[in-house]
């Protein structure tokens, strides 16, 4: 009798079938993924499984003996926790509020000052360490990543439901997390681990289930030196173009250029600290570094979304230093930001709405002061079908879409604007392979059509592969510039953490 069962899972929203017989099987202690392209079910089971909604039919069984979930609530009395694909935390309220949210006991010896403490002991055995006093609206998407997965560790979970965790994740933190996980499997605890890095599942998992379009195609144990090639075909069902299609880069002028720039965080402290650089047309430029390190405010600031102390931005020759989000998109910028849901689209609006929600007063979709839905729907199914964003209508609501899918179409929108200077933060975050080397290869060809492009990237792979030109960044300055022939695993490493010339750079 297996630990952990479900059984003969189906669930349907309309006439999408998002698991139809689906089954399960994990024994205690295992770490076991869970596989399978955007939209395929994944989530959708594992949220059955944390008492999210119920499935039409099929049983749920814990040691033998039926589970009959209501509710979240009793999820968690079975000892089931789960840090979620989108993250649950309430932006307003500190990092250890949200922490003891739904978990406070009784609020006449609430002690924060104690909960922080056991907080903060908890982050620094697992390495991860997020300031307990902070407001989560100050933290990057990396910061509340691990503020999620600690969460769920500071409430006991006997079964852990990660459902993709290391999307945002540099390196060093994705060895943190495996280490945690395999210390808890180690004491006794259940992991079901959702990602779309196949190499992560042949350094962590012992078992994996394979979903396909709602079904399972298998279940099968992870041996070492198991082919990570035969999992994708699995998952995909058929042979999957991984190949990137990259020449020699052409740059022509200048499009972005970065003079001096400093800017601080609400709390005051300086998270950029005078960054000169400059991106021309016809060539990627790569932003790598530990999440935390300004990447985010340097964005935010050449996009409109925070104002700089100091320094000047300029886009196409145009003095933009401090203007608003609306005058540097009418410059030619598109924006792949680092939250799509909070950043780049109204998640209670349908998908046509958010196709246009930056251009519904300009031509093609708006004429002579009139919008045009026509125009809007063209538009919207032309991204769609190219990007194959997996939907059942344009007017679904993009919070309906997976997650995938929802990244698909906001890169998708993002690159059909032909943008001069595309702004891409983690483009390819919860893709699924073959989607994740399509994505590169329209940002490869938006660059051979003489866009200027500044990516950022906490995957070093993808910085490495993509870059004409990588710019390191830590503690709020730029490290080095290096080709892309010039860099190495090692050299980006140790100027990641601050070493240079074999000095470490001070804080
Ligand atoms: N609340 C909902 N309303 C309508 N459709 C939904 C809802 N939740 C999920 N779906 C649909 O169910 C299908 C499966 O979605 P699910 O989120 O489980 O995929 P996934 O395997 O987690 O994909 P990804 O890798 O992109 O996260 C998709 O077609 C999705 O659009
Ligand atoms: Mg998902």
């Amino acid at each position: 009798m297996a630990f952990l069962e479900m059984r003969h899972i189906r669930k349907t929203f309309g006439s999408t079938v998002a698991n139809d017989d689906v089954s399960l099987s994990v024994e205690r202690g295992e770490i076991h993924a869970l596989l399978g392209e955007n939209g395929a079910g994944k989530s959708t089971l594992m949220n059955i499984l944390y008492g999210m909604y119920p499935a039409d039919s099929g049983e749920i069984l814990l040691n033998g003996r039926q589970l009959h979930l209501a509710g979240t609530k009793d999820a968690i009395a079975n000892g089931i926790g789960m840090v979620h694909q989108h993250f649950m935390l309430i932006p307003e309220q500190t990092v250890i509020e949200n922490v003891i949210l739904g978990n406070r006991g009784n609020p006449f010896v609430l002690n924060l000052k104690e909960q922080a403490r056991r907080f903060t002991e908890l982050a620094a055995k697992y390495g991860m360490e997020v300031d307990p006093w902070c407001r989560v609206d100050q933290l990057s998407v990396g910061q509340q990543q691990r503020l999620e997965i600690l969460k769920a560790l500071y409430k006991n979970a006997e079964i852990l439901i990660l459902d993709e965790p290391t999307a945002v994740l540099t390196p060093q933190e994705v060895q943190g997390l495996f280490r945690m996980m395999r210390q808890l499997t180690d004491s006794g605890c259940t992991i079901l681990f959702i990602t779309h890095k196949l190499p992560e599942i042949m350094d962590v998992c012992t078992r994996c289930t394979i979903l396909r379009q709602g079904r399972t195609v298998c279940s099968m144990p992870i041996l070492p030196g198991a082919d990570q090639h035969e999992l994708a075909v699995r998952m995909v069902g058929q042979e999957v173009e991984l190949a990137l299609h990259k020449q020699a880069a052409h740059p022509g002028e200048e499009v972005l250029r970065v003079t001096g720039l400093h800017c601080a965080r609400s709390d005051g402290v300086e998270a950029v600290r005078g960054v000169d650089f400059s991106v021309r047309s016809g060539e990627i430029v790569g932003i790598c570094g530990v999440d935390g390190n300004g990447q985010s405010e340097l964005i935010r600031c050449i996009t409109g979304l925070l104002r700089p102390s100091a320094g000047e931005i300029s886009i196409c020759g145009t003095d933009c230093s401090g203007a608003g989000v609306k005058r540097i998109l009418r410059q030619g910028v598109s924006h792949i930001p680092e939250d799509r849901l909070k950043m780049a689209v109204v998640k209670e609006m349908d998908l046509c709405e958010n196709m246009i929600l930056m251009h519904y007063d300009q031509e093609p979709v708006c004429r002579h002061g009139f919008l045009s839905w026509r125009a809007a729907r063209l538009q919207g199914e032309k991204i769609c079908r190219t990007y194959q964003v997996r939907m059942s209508s344009l007017t679904q609501a993009v919070q309906e879409l997976s997650g995938g899918n929802q990244q698909k179409l906001v890169v998708g929108r993002e690159l059909a604007q032909d943008p001069k200077l595309l702004i891409a933060v983690h483009p390819s975050r919860g893709l699924d392979i073959g989607a994740t080397k399509y994505i590169q290869n329209s940002i490869i060809a938006a660059r051979d059509r003489g866009a200027a492009v500044l990516m950022v990237s906490t995957e070093l792979e993808e910085v490495m592969e993509l870059s004409d030109r990588i710019l390191v960044m830590f503690n709020g300055c730029i490290m080095a510039d290096i080709r892309q022939a010039d860099a190495t695993r090692e050299k980006l490493g140790a100027l990641m953490a601050g070493i240079k010339g074999g000095q470490t750079c001070g804080s």
